[in-house]
């Protein structure tokens, strides 16, 4: 006979595995939070009906995911068809500074690609990307042809970029870097950061035509243009500067090793003597790999673009494949990207430190 207790246990562990199997309660927040919709309850529109008549949506399909978003703790009724956002529901607000309803809204480059995990299958038996099955095209491609996707992309990788780089930024010696050069740097975030900790440091951004546009108004804007300049680059091909440090943040990731291993060695062949190429990323120790931060990052490198992260060895053995040694690496805590960062030194091999 089973006990009751027993039953208990079993049924407990049955809702776990729902809860872990179910796709529709990530459609619902990014439903949710497509359709701004703690924001709406915030601003009044605060029943079923009153969202769907604010969102333009069904009313009777809306009621039932409404249902659903107060069933997993995200929503609750505090009156008969009266709603407000939970606690972790209030993180749906576009204005909380977590910043996190963006990452879930559809029509944003990050939270569309993730729909390519539909096709996660694929992706295990192939060990290539899933991204351009859905989109027609690779992920970098399809921004570069949608604007606004693409806009939408460098918004959430500068998402709190003064918070999210200031720390990075300070856990360098940039003494006796005169020219930095951030390779595939976004609209400058980092380099920004560098500005204010390292006044005397020259940065160039290398990106993409459409991103190196945006860079170099960020740059106007903040008043940074005398000393921060931009170029159009691939970094597939050789660069088109020589720089003593030469910054690579959040980008290795996005490619396979083969990829990887030739952007690394385009930055090597662009370092000054006694030059440093400096990493930024996620690297935790192999017997530490096993956590969803690092985990969640490396499935959407996956099937967004066939990348990878790589745990502390697999740096260690892939920087010597591009004729690299890892010379430092540490860890930084930024108190606004929701993980920690490792901040990598990589020198030419057979270089003294
Ligand atoms: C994940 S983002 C990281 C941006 C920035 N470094 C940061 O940490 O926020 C990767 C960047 O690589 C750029 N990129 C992709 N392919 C590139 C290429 N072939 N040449 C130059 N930049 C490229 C993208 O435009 C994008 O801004």
């Amino acid at each position: 006979m089973v006990s009751a207790e027993a039953a208990r246990q079993s049924m407990r562990e049955l809702d776990v595995l729902l809860r872990l199997g179910s796709l529709h309660t990530p459609m619902a927040v990014r439903v949710a939070a497509t359709l701004r919709l703690v924001d709406h309850i915030n601003a009044g529109h605060d029943s079923p009906a009153k969202l769907a008549k604010v969102t333009g949506t069904n009313a009777n399909a809306l009621l039932r995911i409404v249902r659903h978003l107060v069933a997993v703790g995200l929503l609750r009724e505090t009156g008969p068809d009266q709603l407000e956002p939970t606690t972790t529901g209030r993180l749906l607000a576009d204005d909380h500074p977590a910043q996190q309803r963006a990452w879930f809204d559809l029509t944003n480059a990050v939270a569309r690609a993730d729909l390519a995990f539909v096709r996660l299958l694929d992706a295990v038996r192939t060990g290539r990307p899933t991204y351009e099955s859905i989109y027609g095209q690779p992920f970098y491609d399809d921004l570069a042809a949608n604007p606004e996707l693409a806009k939408s992309f460098d918004t959430l990788m500068a998402c709190d970029q003064d918070l999210a780089y200031d720390a990075p930024a300070a856990a360098y010696d940039w003494s006796n870097a005169k020219h930095v050069l951030d390779v595939g740097g976004g609209i400058g975030g980092f380099l920004a950061a560098i500005a204010k900790i390292a006044p005397h440091v020259r940065g160039t951004l290398l990106e993409l035509p459409l991103v190196s546009e945006r860079g170099a108004e960020h740059f106007r804007t903040a008043g940074l243009d005398d000393r921060m300049n931009t170029v159009a680059a691939d970094f597939f091909e050789p660069l088109p500067v020589k720089a003593d440090v030469i910054v690579l943040s959040f980008v290795l990731l996005n490619w396979s090793d083969d990829e990887a291993r030739r952007i690394l060695r385009r930055c090597a062949d662009a370092l000054e003597p006694g030059g440093r190429i400096v990493v930024l990323e996620r690297d935790d120790l192999a017997e530490d790999a096993s956590n969803e931060k690092f985990t969640i990052l490396d499935m959407r490198m996956l099937v967004f673009l066939g990348g990878r992260l790589r745990t502390r060895d697999e740096w260690s053995t892939f920087a010597c494949s591009a004729g690299l040694t890892v010379e430092s690496a540490e860890k930084v805590a930024s108190p606004s990207v929701p993980f920690d960062l490792s901040l990598l030194v990589l020198a030419p091999n057979g270089e003294k430190a």
